[in-house]
């Protein structure tokens, strides 16, 4: 999926992160909420350890959307995707849905069929882009609570319920 044409659009350069990144990217999960802010140790280990598959999207050389996640050991056709990002400034131009395309355009993605990720029930511009993302796809989406709110998060945060997007056609 192409970004839609703004005056910057051509700007906007995706890439395989390199470590180097991670601080940049833990800001910018910082300044969006709903999203959970992780330790920029756990960034460290994305952007290495995971860089294979992770994405950045750089604006003039900074940091503007990131995608996390990793193929399931046990589950080798399956991506999970941890955490999708775009900065205010960079939203509503489909950048989101650019990344992940992008990530499923990969080599080492040729054998992922299917697409998880988690969201709570609240977080609508999430929801909005994985189903836009699965009609795309001509795919189907299953839902079930995955982390429960009582059972996981000990009363202290929404479930999360898991979206098992597929079979992808490639
Ligand atoms: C959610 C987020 C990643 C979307 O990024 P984006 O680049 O603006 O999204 P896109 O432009 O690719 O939009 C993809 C689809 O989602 C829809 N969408 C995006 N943001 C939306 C919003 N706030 N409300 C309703 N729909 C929205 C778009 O309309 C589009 O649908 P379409 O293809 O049917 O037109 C971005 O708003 C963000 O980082 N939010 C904070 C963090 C977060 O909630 N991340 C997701 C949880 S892991």
């Amino acid at each position: 999926m192409a970004l839609e044409p703004t005056e910057d659009s051509d700007k906007i350069k995706l890439g395989v992160p390199q470590s180097t990144d991670a601080s940049a990217v833990n800001l910018l999960i910082q300044n969006s909420p709903p999203l959970d802010t992780n330790s920029l140790y756990c960034n460290l280990l994305q952007t290495s350890h995971f860089a294979n598959t992770a994405i950045v999207a750089k604006l003039n050389d900074q940091v503007v959307g990131f995608v996390s996640g990793y193929i399931k050991p046990e589950q080798p056709d399956t991506y999970f995707l941890w955490q999708v990002v775009v900065g205010e400034q960079a939203r509503g131009r489909g950048l989101a849905k650019h990344m992940i395309t992008a990530l499923f355009e990969r080599d080492n993605f040729r054998d992922v069929h299917w697409l998880e990720t988690t969201i709570t029930p609240d977080n609508t511009a999430s929801q909005r882009l994985f189903k836009s993302l699965a009609s795309d796809w001509q795919a189907s989406i299953d839902v079930q609570v995955f982390f429960d709110k009582h059972a996981h998060f000990a009363g202290q945060h929404e479930s999360e319920e898991l979206y098992r997007i597929g079979p992808l056609q490639r």
